[in-house]
């Protein structure tokens, strides 16, 4: 029998010139999946959250503590995520410029992504050098922006005991109202009361939702089933990203590590995997539900969302009518915070602050 060419060969030779082609088209039309924390970063983080999660029960630091004495002050650590530059830094100036008996109830502490360019500009004022926190990249979709807040809650419980609230901002965020109406509502005190700290009064707020149309998808966007058993589907929740946790649920925050194994994974599913709006309001309801309020004091307006962003306020809808509509919340407490600002709506709330947004 004679044998003929194979068919196969001109086939396969095409096909081995065209693959060189098809990856590089693939590469640069699909985007890279996101990239997993890197295990120095996360055996940096460890070292870290072990550290924060012990530092109460260490003898030596209780003296500073003195808790239930009268003369201890608990503050509050603002904690501001960022990757782009501070935009609102002067408004917070205003809103951080207390007397000076207030001076000495609350901390800063920055967290911005180091890759970015431009560099964050550190703007001064309160906002120095030193408030900026040692910081790793983020991104959207990712597990890093988890990673992120948890740095920052770590580093304030370690850098201050008398922090007792944590309260995460964004450089989209803009205040509400003075900071004496935050302190005396976060501590529930009126106008003659000294704060103390009660530890097993207070409670975090924190959004906790069960019932969302998309809960199933973003519970499955690691794939199918990854979350068990870690996480069953009916202890799913989700939330806004931005909280205040009181101390005790900050040390449970950083000292967790076995639904971080889960949350972690990459995101197969980007358009439904939002981790740091899943991770928190999860692990809570999970360990003390009992211990938040399950709503957040910083207002999102989510009406016509488009990609996951919530509405985005410009110079033209800022109004001392829309502080007031976004103080105005349907539960114990105003709101406090609001999200989004386009970064040109510095000039119009500069205008009012004194007269309108800090004023109570
Ligand atoms: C929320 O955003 C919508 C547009 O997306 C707007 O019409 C509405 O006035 C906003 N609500 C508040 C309280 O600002």
């Amino acid at each position: 029998m004679i044998s003929s060419p194979s068919p196969w060969i001109p086939t396969l030779l095409l096909l081995s010139l065209s693959l060189p082609i098809l990856f590089f088209f693939a590469s640069h039309i699909l985007p890279p999946p996101p990239p997993p924390i890197s295990l120095p970063d996360e055996l940096d983080d460890l070292a870290l959250f072990r550290r924060a999660a012990t530092v109460d029960s260490i003898p030596t630091h209780k003296p500073k503590l003195r808790i239930g004495s009268t003369n201890t002050k608990p503050k509050i650590a603002f904690l501001f995520l960022t990757n782009t530059n501070l935009q609102f830094a002067p408004l917070w100036e205003k809103f951080f410029s207390v007397n000076q008996s207030s001076l000495n109830l609350f901390n800063i502490y920055v967290h911005a992504d180091p890759t970015v360019k431009p560099k964050v500009e550190i703007p001064g004022g309160v906002f120095t050098q030193d408030r900026f926190i040692a910081s790793k990249q983020t991104r959207r979709g990712t597990a890093t922006l988890i990673s992120a807040a948890r740095r920052l809650i770590a580093t304030a419980i370690l850098d201050d005991p008398s922090n007792y609230f944590f309260t995460l901002i964004s450089q989209h965020c803009i205040p509400l109202h003075s900071f004496q109406y935050v302190y005396s509502t976060l501590f529930e005190l009126n106008s003659h009361q000294v704060a103390e700290l009660r530890n097993l009064k207070y409670k975090s707020f924190i959004e906790i939702i069960d019932q969302d149309p998309n809960l199933w998808d973003r519970y499955n966007s690691r794939g199918e089933n990854v979350m068990v058993p870690e996480v069953k589907f009916d202890e799913f929740r989700v939330g806004s990203q931005f909280f205040t946790l009181t101390r005790k649920h900050a040390i449970m925050v950083v000292n967790e590590r076995r639904l971080w194994k889960k949350f972690r994974l990459t995101c197969l599913n980007p358009q439904s995997c939002y981790p740091e709006e899943h991770y928190f309001p999860t692990l809570l309801s999970m360990v003390d539900l009992k211990g938040c309020t399950g709503y957040t004091l910083t207002h999102v307006n989510w009406t016509d969302c488009v990609n996951g962003h919530p509405h985005t306020y410009y110079p033209n809808e800022v109004s001392p009518e829309l502080i007031y509509n976004l103080r105005r919340s349907d539960f114990k407490q105003d709101y406090m915070f609001a999200r989004k600002f386009s970064p040109d709506c510095l000039d119009p709330l500069m205008d009012m602050a004194d007269e309108v947004i800090l004023r109570d």
